[in-house]
């Protein structure tokens, strides 16, 4: 384990037996339809290559890059689209992949946005859900994990864009981000 993690919360076994159950939900639901999956950069990468090689439906990729967090541990409070996608999404049924829900913030402007530009349907799949976190109304259609109120990092979350690598979910030490 990472030296700056305090213990792992899902290890690489847990999150592929979650992540396979997942997209076969997915599949089910999109089956005979060809989906756009949007991934949120950057957090959601890891996650978002290993749930499209196990769906069984055609799916469209594209990605979006949005902050709503500075480099730090605490919300800013404004969402800001720093790269916007290339598809239109006019009719489309999108699956919107993302790493982690915390104050809801996020996602909760971004598929305000994506049914303002005539999205068909907006679904949302996280990772992971910090439901006691939770200040804006947003309920994942598709949730791998609830977590506690921890800062976790690994498997494309970052802190201070460190740990994204790490193959695991870990808890990192609060000295880290308490300075
Ligand atoms: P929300 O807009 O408050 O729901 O925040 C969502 C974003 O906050 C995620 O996409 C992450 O980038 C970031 N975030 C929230 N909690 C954590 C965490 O525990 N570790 C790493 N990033 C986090
Ligand atoms: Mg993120």
């Amino acid at each position: 384990m990472h030296q700056d993690c305090e213990r792992i919360l899902l290890t690489e076994e847990q999150l592929d037996g979650r992540i396979t159950e997942v997209a076969r939900a997915i599949d089910e639901r999109y089956r005979g339809k060809f989906p756009l999956a949007i991934g949120i950069l950057k957090g959601s990468i890891v996650f978002f290559s290993d749930l499209i090689r196990r769906l069984s439906i055609p799916v469209e990729l594209d990605f979006m890059a949005v902050s709503s967090y500075g480099n730090g541990a605490v919300s800013s409070g404004k969402l800001r689209i720093k790269k916007d996608i290339d598809r239109d999404v006019a009719g489309r049924d999108v699956i919107v992949v993302e790493d982690i829900i915390d104050s809801g913030f996020t996602l909760a402007n971004l598929k305000a946005l994506l049914s303002e530009r005539g999205a068909g349907s907006v679904a949302i799949v996280t990772l992971l859900n910090k439901k006691g976190r939770r200040e804006y109304d947003i309920v994942p259609d598709y949730n791998c994990f609830d977590i506690e109120n921890e800062f976790v990092v690994g498997y494309g979350l970052d802190y201070n864009e460190r740990y994204r690598n790490l193959p695991y979910i870990g808890v990192l030490k609060r000295e880290i981000y308490n300075g």
